[in-house]
């Protein structure tokens, strides 16, 4: 019998919890042994839940049980998440999460720890929900030369844009739709501000080029100042627009950056809408894959940690792990950044915008001059709107990158 312990009894512990039990025979039948669950530490009592008699407050107790194989970290947050993983690692049991705050962060260390200890350091539900994604590009695409691995990572954000624009819902309601479904964050300023999503294509970053990102110095930008006339624009273009995370190789640039983006109607992710998240992964001589589903909510979550689980249980700890190490100075400055931009100005005209942009496709807009350059630096493209700004007296409204 393994013996687990889960931290945090929240949406992702609950549905951890159900599954374990629910689908106790297939994962005996797959891993040839039973799992229990001897302890759940939580803040909080459930006196009503059938694993109330679980319940306990000291993560001690769950640290000094040597029958505990295997602890689930689902708590969320940075601290004490960290001290809890390393005290556990270094006491010899796996760790398995869904808290890519912590990967993000100090994902690095733990690997260390769990290679020092000879246990398992798992993370897959950190990134698409239950989409397997993290075992795939390890084990699967991993010896390909790489170029670009994107994806719509986050799915509260993808769910509110699809609510608004094809719905025709709020802002508001749609985000506390999302937050009833235990989809978004405890702060949901993270996914709305772009900051979980930096998270987790940090993760993925790592995973293609062995190099762990500080979040901060990933370029994040959020969902907060699409306009409903900017997705007017982008149906007119036949595009949609969609919060990506991008990690882009070029050569030694690597260049890592979160923002909403248009995708043309012939993008792999054009499709992804709701809470559904796709991973795509771009290069030689694979061409393009994507792994796609949903990207929250506790079933589809606790599948992934579930997924962890077995995989630790079955395969006696023999299977490719992961490797990497933080790296300040591995994100490159994305002012070399190509790319087209779809722009739009209150108080600039058409020939003024000409004059600074060069040849622009205008799209019409009933708010704004409103048009799409061609690909230029990042770098170009801020000069060009500083510089309509400062010699035209224009009001930038919105830009907004092409894929
Ligand atoms: P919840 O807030 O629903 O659950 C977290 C639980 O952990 C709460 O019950 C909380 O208690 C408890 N907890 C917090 N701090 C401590 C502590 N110090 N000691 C003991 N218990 C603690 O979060 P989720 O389940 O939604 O998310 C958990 C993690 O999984 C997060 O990292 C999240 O980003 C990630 N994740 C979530 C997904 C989702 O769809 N929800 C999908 C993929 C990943 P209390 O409520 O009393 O504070
Ligand atoms: N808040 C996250 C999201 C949970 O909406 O994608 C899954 O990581």
């Amino acid at each position: 019998m393994v013996n687990v312990a889960i931290l945090g009894f929240g949406v992702v512990g609950g549905g951890t919890a159900r599954l374990i039990t629910d689908n106790r025979e297939e994962i005996e039948r797959l891993t040839g042994d039973t799992v229990n669950i001897k302890y759940i530490l939580d803040l909080r009592d459930f006196p009503d839940s059938p694993f109330a008699d679980r319940i306990v407050h000291d993560f001690n107790i769950i640290l000094e049980d040597p029958e505990v194989d295997t602890v689930i970290e689902v708590m969320g947050g940075s601290h004490p998440a960290y001290e809890f993983t390393v005290a556990a690692l270094k006491k010899g049991k796996n760790v398995i999460t869904s808290n890519k705050e912590v990967v993000a962060n100090f994902g690095d260390e733990f690997l260390a720890a769990a290679a020092a200890s000879g246990v398992s350091y798992r993370f897959e539900a950190a990134v698409g929900g239950g989409i397997p994604v993290i075992s795939p590009i390890i084990s699967s695409v991993r010896h390909n030369k790489i170029t670009e691995v994107r994806g719509i990572l986050n799915g509260t954000t993808n769910y509110i844009l699809t609510k608004m624009f094809s719905l025709g819902e709020s802002f508001e309601d749609s985000l506390c739709d999302a937050q009833e479904r235990g989809y978004a964050e405890r702060n949901p300023d993270a996914d709305i501000l772009g900051t979980d999503a930096a998270r987790k294509i940090d993760i993925l970053t790592a995973l293609v080029t062995g190099k762990l990102v500080p979040t901060d110095k990933i370029h994040t930008e959020g969902i907060t100042n699409i306009r409903k006339a900017d997705v007017l624009a982008a149906e007119k273009l036949g595009m949609k627009i969609k919060l990506l995370g991008r990690c882009i190789i070029e050569g030694e640039k690597v260049f890592v950056i979160v923002a909403p983006f248009m995708l043309p109607s012939d993008s792999a992710l054009f499709g992804v809408s709701g809470v559904y998240n796709a991973v795509e992964v771009i290069g030689e001589p694979i061409g393009s894959v994507m792994f796609y589903g949903p990207g929250a909510g506790a079933g589809p979550t606790a599948s992934a940690v579930v997924a962890d689980l077995t995989e630790i249980i079955a395969s006696g700890r023999n299977y490719a792990v992961p490797t990497f190490t933080k790296d300040e100075g591995a994100a490159s400055d994305i002012s070399e950044l190509v790319c087209a931009s779809y722009i739009a100005f209150d108080g600039a005209c058409e020939a003024c915008v000409k004059s600074v942009f060069g040849e622009v496709t205008f799209v019409e807009s009933e708010d704004s001059v409103a048009f799409v350059t061609a690909p230029m630096s990042e770098k170009a493209a801020c000069e060009k709107i500083a510089r309509l700004i400062s010699e035209r007296g224009a009001t930038l409204k919105s830009r907004i990158r092409l894929v």
